[in-house]
């Protein structure tokens, strides 16, 4: 059985003083019990320590980058090495979401080379795919998707691909307000395990986490997760604010019952 993930991405938002008040906020709006499930956040990098302190009083909150140096040290100004965020206690690394593919031109063999030094460092790759709205109207949907989880998996071992989470995330839905249908979701998630099962065999394919990500929040998040190929949510509004984030944290518990 795949455990559910709930994944908060927080993008460019909420610096160390909104993240130590998200934590003591967090503290009395979650759920008792999230046993059955996985939950982190992502915060920006410069908020990871205040994170790293809410992490040691709510040890169940695992906390997680939004991106991370393909390289492992050196003259690489500007980017953060895996190590680091060990250092951080972080447990998870967003790779390749759409924003960093569309404002910062990465591309799947980039990603890929972020993908295996997370790995190498026991960082769980949180890897993004998703088709942008033109490709969907075109019906290039699963090509876009297979190109993009073929190129970021590219020389993996089974167990590394065990090790990895894929977030499926329509670029159409991020931050729109307009979410996949239940049915257009499982219809991906879907095919990309079909894809995952022709690159690793079904064995793997079945044991690895395919999030959806895309204007997920607590009123829409029960009809996604109830999908069978549908494994938990990356949500980024809708983490926010420790209320909402504890919803969906509820959800996703009720869920795995
Ligand atoms: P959203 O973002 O939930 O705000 O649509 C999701 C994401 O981009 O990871």
């Amino acid at each position: 059985m795949r455990k559910l993930l709930i994944a908060g991405n927080w993008k460019m938002n909420q610096g160390p003083e909104d993240t130590a008040q998200f934590f003591e906020a967090l503290a009395t709006s979650k759920p008792a019990d999230i046993s059955r499930i996985d939950a982190a956040v992502c915060p920006p990098f410069i908020s990871l320590p205040e994170a790293k302190n809410g992490n040691a009083k709510l040890p169940d909150i695992a906390i997680g980058a939004q991106n991370v140096s393909s390289e492992e040290n050196g003259a690489f100004t500007g980017e953060v090495s895996a190590t680091m965020l060990k250092e951080l206690n972080c447990d998870y690394a967003i790779t390749g979401h759409s924003e960093r593919r569309e404002y910062f031109g990465e591309t799947d063999a980039q990603i890929c080379k972020k993908n295996l030094k997370a790995l190498e460092h026991g960082l769980t790759p949180i890897t993004c795919v998703g088709e942008v709205l033109d490709q969907r109207k075109s019906e290039r949907h699963f090509k876009v998707v297979e190109e993009q989880l073929t190129g970021v998996m590219k020389g993996f071992s089974k167990e590394q691909a065990e090790k990895t989470v894929v977030a499926y995330e329509p670029v159409w839905a991020i931050g729109t307000g307009e979410t996949a249908t239940p049915d257009q979701a499982q219809e991906m998630h879907k095919f990309i395990r079909e894809i995952l099962g022709k690159m690793f065999g079904d064995q793997t394919a079945e044991k690895i986490r395919i999030l959806y990500g895309g204007s997920m929040k607590p009123g829409n998040a029960a009809e996604l997760i109830d999908q069978p190929d549908v494994d938990g949510g990356l949500i980024g509004g809708a983490s926010l604010k420790s209320d909402s984030y504890s919803e969906l944290l509820k959800i996703a518990q009720e869920k795995s019952g």
